[in-house]
């Protein structure tokens, strides 16, 4: 049986207490001191939606209130609560879940096999990054060969990051150091631990303007269903 992984993407609004409150979102005292540390009004308004739209999107996959949602996102370098989130729910099986933010987008993964890792970047930003930063050595030639190097660059840059957060490192572990397949669903080659012929990676752009990888790490292979969770009712 394949893992049918849910991917939800909720636009930026103007005001994101006005989409808190429309969406019912449960946002806890820890999250919104959290987000204040953003210098930035549109990085808390990210930081507060990626917390509802967590556990929002959480609770409706496995039944139960937004509230009874616990989310620990301890860090396993330095123990502070800015790393990859884990949930805890009542009495059930936590799924996988991993968040992401850019431009005008939060999205949120959520997988019931295997862990899972997701990333969207503004595709002008991804297209123009500095080759050697985001390919492997084996992967130039092709990149510059590509008939759009800049989009083939910003597909390798997001299915990198989201291999790299299904595994838990992040950008701790460069990306140059990974080497994905040819067709970009797999992952070939990494300086992990984990299986790399476990992952499997599905483009999952949100918009013409934004690139989307998500990775799940699950030998069984998986479905994605993406939802815009503002327009799903
Ligand atoms: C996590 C990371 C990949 C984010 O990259 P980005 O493109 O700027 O941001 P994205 O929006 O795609 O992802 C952000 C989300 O990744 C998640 N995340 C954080 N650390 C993670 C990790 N190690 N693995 C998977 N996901 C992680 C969080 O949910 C975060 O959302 P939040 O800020 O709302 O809590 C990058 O910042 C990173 O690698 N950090 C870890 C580096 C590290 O270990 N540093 C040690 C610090 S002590």
């Amino acid at each position: 049986m394949t893992t049918a992984v849910t991917v939800a993407w909720l636009s930026l609004p103007g005001d994101a207490e006005e989409v808190i409150a429309r969406e019912g979102f449960v946002v806890t005292g820890a999250e919104r001191t959290r987000a204040d540390t953003y210098r930035r009004a549109v990085d808390r308004a990210r930081s507060l939606l990626a917390a509802g739209l967590l556990r929002a999107v959480v609770a409706e996959h496995a039944g139960v209130r937004p509230a009874e949602v616990g989310v620990d996102r301890a860090c396993h370098t330095c123990g502070r609560q800015h790393g990859r989130p884990v949930v805890a729910l009542p009495a059930l099986l936590p799924p996988h879940v991993s968040v992401t933010h850019s431009g005008s987008w939060v999205g949120v993964a959520v997988s019931p096999g295997g862990p899972v890792g997701l990333d969207v970047e503004v595709r002008a930003a991804a297209a123009s990054a500095p080759l050697h930063t985001v390919a492997a050595e084996s992967e130039r030639p092709g990149l510059r060969a590509a008939e759009d190097p800049g989009e083939a660059l910003a597909r390798l840059w997001v299915a990198k990051e989201a291999a790299l957060k299904a595994a838990g490192h992040g950008l701790a572990v460069a990306p140059a150091h990974v080497v994905l397949s040819s067709d970009g669903t797999r992952v070939r080659r990494w300086p992990l631990a984990d299986d790399p012929e476990r992952t499997v990676i599905h483009c999952v752009d949100p918009d013409a303007t934004h690139a989307g990888a998500v990775c799940v790490l699950d030998g069984r292979g998986s479905t994605v269903h993406p939802v815009r969770w503002d327009q799903r009712r």
